[in-house]
């Protein structure tokens, strides 16, 4: 049986209750006095959280869930439940938002994810402690545009179009992930994003100029985000199925997949980080990765799951109430394959960032 990491009860409908008020008020002046009164009855480091207002990811990477919000909570706890919790791996790292805290927080990591924007960013700043050995300097003058795949990328003008070309042939040249994972960046908040636009205009109206100071920017701000005196980490671009059975004997295994939604609906927009934008920066085609669906998440997580128990202590699953198959359903799954080895769970109420809607991050605990 899962054990519920219960909130006093008091504290469980203070809770409610200001959430409810959260919920209803549209006045941002409110919503920040509803935030602070709830951290001063409940409690910022408590298990459960209202994470309004820590909106932003940690790192400056585009959005690739919702984790930056709601981590640092879920780390404490962790950290509280488990005092010799020494390190983390990410099966389905993202953003790296949750591995960058955790590294901050003094604890080893190891990333992974299939999705080399993200595995950019794992190396260049969750994994190094300083800067890539090959920075390449990105001088307008030293990048030869080698006209190539970034024609795809039709939204953007030639000029620029050429730049990104030649600046990432310089990139993996040097072999350097902080210019990779600045320009993968760069290119994600500018572009479409399966009809959202996280900047609607500016790709057409991009000049190179403009194109090429929001790359030194986003560059300058992920090299500011390295960790110094840290250990050093590991970062893969596996499958999690083959990141899990990667030999070896490790600690806590933390996955917040790409689950389909309540409709069954596959979530692939991770596809587009992971194959368009990488096919051009990689410069080479990339194949379509095989999404989950309604059909084949139960047996994807749990494949996941019983590989890793050979190799991780603590297994950690996130799902959000707007994912498939919805908490109860997988609580049950989870039960019925582990057993007594499922410890507790835990929520975290949250908005989101995309449609501002809000909805509720479960989290659930298996050990082994
Ligand atoms: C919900 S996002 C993770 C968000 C992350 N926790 C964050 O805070 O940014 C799911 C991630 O899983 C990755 N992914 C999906 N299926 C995968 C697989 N089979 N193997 C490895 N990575 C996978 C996607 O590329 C995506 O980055």
């Amino acid at each position: 049986m899962f054990e519920r990491e219960l909130m006093l009860t008091h504290r469980q409908e203070e809770h409610d209750r200001l959430h409810h008020e959260f919920l209803t008020s549209t006045d941002g002046a409110t919503r920040k006095r509803l935030i602070q009164e709830h951290d001063a009855i409940v409690g910022p480091d408590h298990w459960s959280y209202m994470c309004y207002a820590r909106t932003h990811s940690p790192l400056p990477s585009p959005y690739f869930g919702s984790q930056g919000r709601y981590i640092e909570p879920l780390l404490k706890l962790l950290v509280h439940r488990h005092p010799d919790m020494h390190a983390i791996s990410d099966a389905t790292s993202g953003s790296n938002a949750p591995m960058y805290l955790a590294k901050r927080m003094g604890l080893r990591v190891r990333t992974n994810d299939w999705c080399h924007m993200s595995y950019f960013v794992s190396r260049a700043v969750v994994v190094a402690n300083h800067e890539p050995p090959n920075m390449v300097s990105i001088d307008p003058e030293r990048v030869v545009p080698v006209p190539g795949f970034v024609k795809s990328l039709e939204l953007f003008p030639y000029d620029v179009a050429t730049y990104i070309d030649g600046v990432a042939t310089l990139a993996l040249a040097h072999d350097d992930p902080l210019t990779l994972a600045a320009l993968a960046g760069t290119l994600v908040s500018g572009y479409t994003y399966r009809g959202m636009c996280y900047d609607k205009n500016w790709c057409r109206e991009a000049t190179l100029v403009v194109f090429h100071n929001r790359l030194l920017k986003r560059r300058g701000l992920l090299q500011a985000a390295i960790l110094r005196d840290q250990p050093e980490g590991e970062a893969f671009n596996l499958d999690a199925e083959d990141f899990v059975s990667l030999p070896g004997e490790h600690d806590t295994l933390y996955m917040d997949f790409a689950w389909p939604w309540t409709t069954g609906a596959p979530v692939d927009t991770y596809d587009f980080f992971s194959r368009d934008i990488s096919s051009v920066l990689l410069q080479k085609p990339l194949e379509k990765h095989q999404f989950t669906t309604k059909e084949d998440i139960v047996p994807k997580i749990l494949a996941i799951w019983k590989k890793a128990l050979g190799h991780y202590n603590r297994l950690i699953l996130s799902t959000q109430s707007t994912n498939y198959p919805p908490g109860d359903q997988l609580e049950e799954v989870l039960l019925s394959e582990f057993g007594p080895r499922c410890k507790y769970h835990t929520f975290y109420d949250v908005v989101s960032s995309v449609n501002s809607k809000p909805f509720r991050e479960l989290v659930y605990v298996v050990e082994r």
